[in-house]
C-alpha cells in the first residue's frame, strides 16, 4: 500500500491532459511506441472526433523509482463544465491531482472550479505550466497566477509540454514524492467504492472501485450496499491498457470487477461494495447527488422502440452516472422520456451516443431548466416541462433558476461580455483583474438565458478568449410565460417553450419564422402560429407543393439525380407526422439557432 499512489489530473479544457497522459503511459512503458496514438485513453470514436474528454478513464501503470516498485493509478477526467460530475467522482477516488494550466492560457474558468473540488476533497495538488514549448508561452506570468491562487512555492510547480516529452519525468517523481500513499486498513472489513461503470454485453457489467478499507480475492462473495444484491467476483484485476486479471485487489488499490451482473439497475455509481460474511457495517460516504441543469424530452423516431430505448438508456446510464430520466408522454411525439442533462453539451452527447452505440434514432425536444410553480392552495409544483405548465388563472407565483457565472477574459472584451449579459437579463456583481490584462466577471444570470447559445455567443465575441464557469445560486420569481406553437391550429406540446414576458413576443415571431424556414412544403399548405395562451402573437405560412430536389438537376444525370433522392430519403428519417403536418428533429431544436 505504501507503493500506491492515485491521483488524477485536472484543467480547464484543452489544456493538455489526455495529451499528458498519453506521455505518462508511454515514459512509464505501460504502453508501448507501436500501440501508442495520440489521446489514448480519449477511447470513444465521439471523444476522437470532437477532441474532448467526455469520460473518465482510469489506467494503471507500474514506475520504477530508486529501485522501488510503485503503481500509479491515474484518472483522467474532462474538462468541460458539462462533465464535472465525471471530475468529482475521480477525485474521489484519489490523494492527488494534477493541475494542468496551459502556458500560453493561463488560468481559465474550470482551471479555478476544478481546483476547488480537488481541495475541497483534501487532495494533494501538484501544479504543472504545460505547453512551455510554445512561442506565446508565458511562464513567468502563469507562474505567478499559480502562486496567488494556491499559495504555493514557485519551486514547487512543474514545468512541462506534453507534446515534446519535457518535463515528464519531474511530473512521475513528484507524484511519487508528493501525493501521499493511500490510507485504509487492509485488515478492515472490505469497502469498495464504485466510482465507474461501463455495459458489456458478453460478460455483463464490469464495475470500476477503488478499494479503501479492506481486500478483495477472486471468488470472493461480495454485496452492493446500497442495492443489497449479492455476486461472486468471477473476476477482479487491474486497468492496464487491456483488463488484468489479478487474484487480489489491495487496500489502497483500484480495479475492476466482473460478475456476470446483467442488469443495469443494480449498479450505482458511488455504492460500496463489501463481503457478504465480515461484512462492513457502513458505507463510504458517496458522491454528492447529480444536480441536472437542462431537461429535455427524448423520444423514439419509431413509437414501436419505445421499450427498446428504455433499455438503451438504462445501459448508458451505467456509464454516464450524471443521466437522469423518467417516462412521460407528449400528446404530440407519444411515448418518451423526460431527461436531466448537466449542460447543452451533454445532451448533444448523450443523444449521439444513443444513436452511435445503440443504434437508436431519437427525436430531443426543446430543452427546458426546471421552475417553480407556485399554485393559488400554495403548493410549489416543479416543472420542468412547458407541457406540465398549469393553467396561469391557477398560478400564484413563478420562479426560475439563476446562477452565479464566472467568466475569465482579456481586458478588451469585457465590455461586449457585459453588454451580452445584460441583454440576457444578467446583473453584474463583480470585477477584479486578476492580472493587467485578465479579468473575472461575476454576473447574477438566469439559468434559462445561459444554457441555450450564451457559451457560443460569448466565445464569438471574446474570440474564444473568455471562459464561463457557473453554479447554480437559487430560485427568484420572474414573469414567465409560456408559448405555445401551433401548426395549421393544433398544439404542438413539444415545440411549447416557457420565456420571460417581455421576450415573448420576439421570441415567438422569430421562432415562426424560423420553423417556417424548417418545415419541408407540403401538399398543402401549413400555418405556423405562436400564442400566449388564446392570444396569437405572430404567424408565418408555408407554401403547399412538394419541394422537388432535383429540379437543379436538368440534364440527364441520373446518378445525380439518384444521390439527390438519397439524400432527401435520409433527411427524412428523423420526422414526425403530427397532425397532418411532418415535422423534422431540427424544428424542435429550433429554439436553438434564434438569434
Ligand atoms: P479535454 O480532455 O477536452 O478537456 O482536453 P485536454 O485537456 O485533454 O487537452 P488535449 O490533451 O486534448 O490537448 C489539447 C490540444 O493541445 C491538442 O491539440 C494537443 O496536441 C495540444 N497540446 C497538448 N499539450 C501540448 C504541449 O505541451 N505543447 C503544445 N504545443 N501543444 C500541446
Amino acid at each position: 500500500m505504501k507503493n500506491i499512489r492515485n491521483f488524477c489530473i485536472i484543467a480547464h479544457i484543452d489544456h493538455g491532459k489526455s495529451t499528458l497522459a498519453d506521455r505518462l503511459l508511454e515514459f512509464t512503458g505501460t504502453v508501448t511506441q507501436r500501440e501508442m496514438q495520440a489521446q489514448l485513453l480519449d477511447d470513444m470514436d465521439l471523444e476522437r472526433e470532437r477532441g474532448i474528454t467526455i469520460k473518465s478513464h482510469a489506467i494503471q501503470m507500474d514506475y520504477l523509482f530508486n529501485d522501488e516498485k510503485y503503481t500509479l493509478n491515474l484518472i483522467d477526467t474532462p474538462g468541460h463544465v458539462d462533465f464535472s460530475y465525471e471530475v468529482s467522482r475521480s477525485i474521489a477516488a484519489c490523494e492527488g491531482a494534477l493541475l494542468i494550466v496551459d502556458a500560453a492560457q493561463g488560468i481559465e474558468a474550470q482551471t479555478i472550479s476544478n481546483l476547488f473540488l480537488a481541495l475541497e476533497h483534501n487532495l494533494e495538488i501538484i501544479p504543472v505550466i504545460n505547453k512551455i514549448d510554445l512561442p506565446g508561452a508565458m511562464i513567468e506570468e502563469v507562474k505567478d497566477q499559480v502562486v496567488d491562487l494556491i499559495g504555493i512555492d514557485p519551486d514547487d510547480i512543474v514545468l512541462a509540454s506534453a507534446k515534446e516529452g519535457i518535463g515528464i519525468t519531474d511530473i512521475l517523481e513528484a507524484i511519487v514524492n508528493r501525493v501521499p500513499a493511500p490510507k485504509g486498513d487492509p485488515e478492515a472489513p472490505l469497502q469498495g467504492l464504485i466510482f465507474d461503470s461501463v455495459f458489456n454485453s458478453y460478460r455483463g457489467i464490469e464495475v470500476i472501485f477503488r478499494v479503501k478499507n479492506g481486500s478483495i480475492r477472486k471468488g470472493d462473495k461480495v454485496k452492493f450496499m446500497a442495492t443489497g444484491k449479492e455476486y461472486e467476483a468471477d473476476e477482479i484485476g487491474s486497468l492496464k491498457l487491456k483488463k488484468q486479471p489479478k487474484d487480489v485487489i489491495e487496500c489502497g488499490d483500484v480495479g475492476y470487477l466482473i460478475s456476470g451482473i446483467k442488469v443495469a439497475k443494480e449498479v450505482k455509481v458511488g455504492d460500496t461494495i463489501t463481503h457478504v460474511s465480515k461484512s462492513s457495517p457502513q458505507m463510504i460516504k458517496g458522491f454528492e447527488e447529480v444536480k441536472p441543469m437542462v431537461f429535455a424530452g427524448i423520444y423514439p423516431v419509431d413509437t414501436t422502440d419505445f421499450e427498446e430505448l428504455r433499455e438503451c438508456m438504462e445501459k448508458l446510464q451505467l456509464n454516464d452516472a450524471s443521466l437522469v430520466w423518467e417516462p412521460e408522454t407528449s400528446a404530440a411525439l407519444g411515448f418518451g422520456f423526460r431527461c436531466g442533462f448537466l449542460g447543452m453539451l451533454h445532451m448533444e452527447i448523450v443523444q449521439e451516443r444513443l444513436e452511435r452505440e445503440f443504434d437508436m434514432t431519437v427525436i430531443t425536444t426543446v430543452p427546458s431548466v426546471k421552475f417553480l410553480i407556485t399554485n393559488k392552495r400554495g403548493d410549489v409544483i416543479p416543472v420542468s416541462a412547458p407541457s406540465e405548465m398549469p393553467d396561469p388563472n391557477l398560478i400564484q407565483k413563478l420562479e426560475e433558476p439563476f446562477i452565479n457565472a464566472q467568466i475569465i477574459t482579456a481586458a478588451e472584451y469585457v465590455g461586449p461580455i457585459i453588454t451580452l449579459c445584460m441583454d440576457k437579463r444578467g446583473v453584474i456583481k463583480n470585477q477584479v483583474y486578476l492580472t493587467s490584462n485578465r479579468v473575472e466577471l461575476t454576473f447574477d444570470i438566469p439559468l434559462a438565458e445561459v444554457v441555450f447559445d450564451f457559451f457560443d455567443k460569448l466565445k464569438s465575441i471574446s474570440r474564444g478568449y473568455a471562459s464561463l464557469d457557473y453554479s447554480l445560486s437559487g430560485y427568484r420569481e420572474s414573469h414567465l410565460v409560456k408559448l405555445d406553437i401551433l401548426l395549421n391550429g393544433d398544439p404542438v406540446d413539444a415545440l411549447s417553450a416557457i420565456v420571460h414576458r417581455d421576450k415573448a413576443y420576439d421570441w415567438g415571431k422569430k421562432l415562426c419564422e424560423k420553423l417556417k424556414e424548417l418545415l419541408p412544403r407540403q401538399q398543402f399548405e401549413i400555418a405556423i402560429q405562436a400564442a400566449i395562451g388564446a392570444k396569437v402573437i405572430a404567424r408565418e405560412t408555408v407554401r403547399a407543393m412538394r419541394k422537388d430536389v432535383t429540379a437543379k438537376c436538368y440534364g440527364g444525370d441520373i446518378s445525380r439525380k439518384r444521390k439527390l433522392l438519397e439524400k432527401q430519403k435520409k433527411g427524412k428519417k428523423r420526422m414526425r407526422q403530427i397532425g397532418s403536418v411532418e415535422v423534422p428533429q431540427e424544428a424542435f431544436m429550433a429554439v436553438l439557432k434564434i438569434n
